[in-house]
C-alpha cells in the first residue's frame, strides 16, 4: 500500500520529492485497498463492478474484430481528443441519452474518469485555489485536487444532493476573502459515497446559482446508467451545456481496464485538456475506443447496461432488505435509487475509524466515512458500505457481523469491552 514516506529512504530519494507529493498523501485509501482481497472477509468496502456484468465472449469478439480488421487504427497512435468516429459516436449517445445535441469540438476522450479529472485539475488549479465538492465525496477527485496543491471546500448535503443555500452562503464568504473557487465537482447520481441522487428541483437552483455567480460545474456521471428504476432528473450538462463539464466513464457499464470515459465540455477547455493530455498518455487507447464503439454498434452496450441494472438492482434490494432486519435500532442509513453505495449513520459518539479493526476481526469490511469529507469537518459517525461486488447470500451475514460491532460500541461503557 502506497504512502510516499513510508519504508526506508537509505539513499535520501525523499529530499528530492516535489512539494505536491504531500497532497498525494492519503491513508484512507491505503485502508481501503488493504481491506480488499482477504478471503475470510465479507467486504462491503470496494466500490468495484460486479465481473457477472462483463460479457467476455463478446468482449473478445470485438477486440478481435478491432485489431484484424483495423490495425491501422485500433494498435496505432492517434489524435489526443479522441478518435473522430469515438467523439461522433459520444455526440450521438449524448444526444440520444440526455436529449442535447453538442458540437465536435466540445468532447473528448480520456483515459478514465480520473484522467478527466486530472486534467482538468492541471489546466485549472494553481496552489491554493479552492476547489468545492460536496461534502461527503469521491476520494479520487479529492485526492486530484490536492495533488496539484489545492484547496478543497466541502458543501454539506442532505438527502436531496448538495445544500444550494449553503453553497451560496460559501460563495459569498468566498468572494468576501476576494476568492473565485475554479469549479465545484459534484456527483449528482446515486453518488459516491453516499448514495444520494440531486433531486430535480435542486439540480435547476443549483445551476442557476452556478450561471448566476459564474462557477464552472463539473458533474461527474459515473453510475447514472445504473439507476433501478427509469424516472431520472436531467443531467446538470443538459440544463446548460455551455457551463458545465460532464465526465461519463465507461468504467462501470463496459469496463474499468478498458480504460475510456468521454467528457462533454465547453470547447475552450476542451482544447486545453487535450494540450495537457498531450503530456500524460498521448490518447486513451485505441483498442478500447474500437472495442466500445463496435460492441455499443451490436447493441451489446445497451444489453449489458440492462443486465447490470438487474444484477444491482436484486443487489441493493438485498441489502436493504437485510439492513432493515439485521442492524441495531436506531441507526439511518440512505436507500439509493442506483449505483453501488449506501451510507450509514452511527449512534452519536461511536467512530467508525476506530471499529474498523474490530469489524475487520469479526471478518467484515467497509470503508469509513471521515476520509470522505475535507479537513476539519467530522465524519467519524459515517461509514460507506457498497453492494456491487459482494455475493447476495454474504450480505446477512457480512450486516450481522456488522451490527455485532456496532451494539458492543453503542453499549454503555463497561458493557462493551
Ligand atoms: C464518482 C466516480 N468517478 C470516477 C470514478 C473512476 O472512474 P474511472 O475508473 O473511469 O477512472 C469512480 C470510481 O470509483 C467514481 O466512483
Amino acid at each position: 500500500v502506497l504512502t510516499a514516506t513510508e519504508g526506508p529512504d537509505t539513499q535520501g530519494w525523499r529530499e528530492l520529492f516535489a512539494g505536491r507529493v504531500a497532497g498525494m498523501e492519503n491513508d484512507a485509501l491505503a485502508t481501503l485497498l488493504g481491506l480488499a482481497g482477504r478471503e475470510d472477509v465479507i467486504s462491503f468496502a470496494g466500490g468495484l463492478p460486479d465481473p457477472a456484468t462483463f460479457m467476455t465472449d463478446r468482449l473478445a469478439e470485438v477486440a478481435r474484430q478491432a485489431i484484424v480488421d483495423e490495425p491501422g487504427v485500433a494498435l496505432q497512435y492517434e489524435p489526443t481528443p479522441g478518435l473522430p468516429r469515438t467523439r461522433d459516436w459520444f455526440r450521438s449517445y449524448l444526444a440520444r441519452r440526455e436529449g442535447v445535441a453538442t458540437t465536435f469540438e466540445s468532447v473528448m476522450v480520456t483515459s478514465g474518469g480520473v484522467e478527466a479529472l486530472d486534467l482538468l485539475n492541471k489546466v485549472l488549479v494553481d496552489p491554493g485555489d479552492v476547489v468545492l465538492m460536496e461534502a461527503p465525496s469521491y476520494l479520487g477527485a479529492e485526492m486530484v485536487t490536492t495533488s496539484y496543491q489545492g484547496e478543497v471546500v466541502g458543501v454539506p448535503m442532505d438527502d436531496d444532493g448538495p445544500r444550494v443555500d449553503l453553497l451560496r452562503d460559501t460563495l459569498d464568504a468566498l468572494a468576501r476573502r476576494g476568492r473565485r473557487p475554479k469549479f465545484i465537482y459534484t456527483i449528482p447520481d446515486y453518488q459516491n459515497p453516499s448514495g444520494i441522487t440531486l433531486t430535480g428541483e435542486r439540480r435547476a437552483a443549483l445551476v442557476a446559482l452556478a450561471a448566476e455567480r459564474a462557477l464552472l460545474l463539473v458533474e461527474d456521471i459515473a453510475y447514472r446508467r445504473l439507476g433501478t428504476g427509469d424516472a431520472q432528473p436531467p443531467t446538470l450538462w443538459s440544463l446548460n451545456p455551455a457551463g458545465v463539464v460532464l465526465i461519463d466513464t465507461f468504467a462501470k457499464t463496459f469496463f474499468p481496464a478498458a480504460r475510456v470515459a468521454c467528457v462533454a465540455a465547453p470547447p475552450e477547455l476542451i482544447r486545453v485538456m487535450t494540450l495537457a493530455k498531450q503530456t500524460t498518455d498521448q490518447f486513451a487507447s485505441t483498442l478500447s475506443q474500437s472495442m466500445l464503439l463496435a460492441y455499443d454498434r451490436q447493441g451489446w452496450l445497451d444489453e449489458q447496461v440492462a443486465r447490470a441494472r438487474t444484477i444491482y438492482t436484486r443487489r441493493r434490494d438485498a441489502m436493504l432488505d437485510a439492513m432493515g432486519r439485521v442492524l441495531p435500532a436506531g441507526l439511518q442509513w440512505t436507500r439509493p435509487g442506483g449505483g453501488f453505495f449506501t451510507w450509514l449513520t452511527l449512534p452519536e459518539g461511536v467512530d467508525a475509524t476506530a471499529l474498523a479493526p474490530q469489524a475487520m476481526a469479526r471478518g467484515v469490511a467497509y470503508v469509513p466515512g471521515q476520509p470522505f469529507f475535507t479537513r476539519g469537518v467530522d465524519g467519524r459517525r459515517y461509514l460507506r458500505l457498497s453492494y456491487s461486488y459482494v455475493a447476495v447470500d454474504g450480505i446477512d451475514e457480512g450486516l450481522r457481523r456488522l451490527a455485532a460491532v456496532i451494539e458492543q460500541a453503542s453499549a454503555p461503557s463497561g458493557e462493551g469491552i
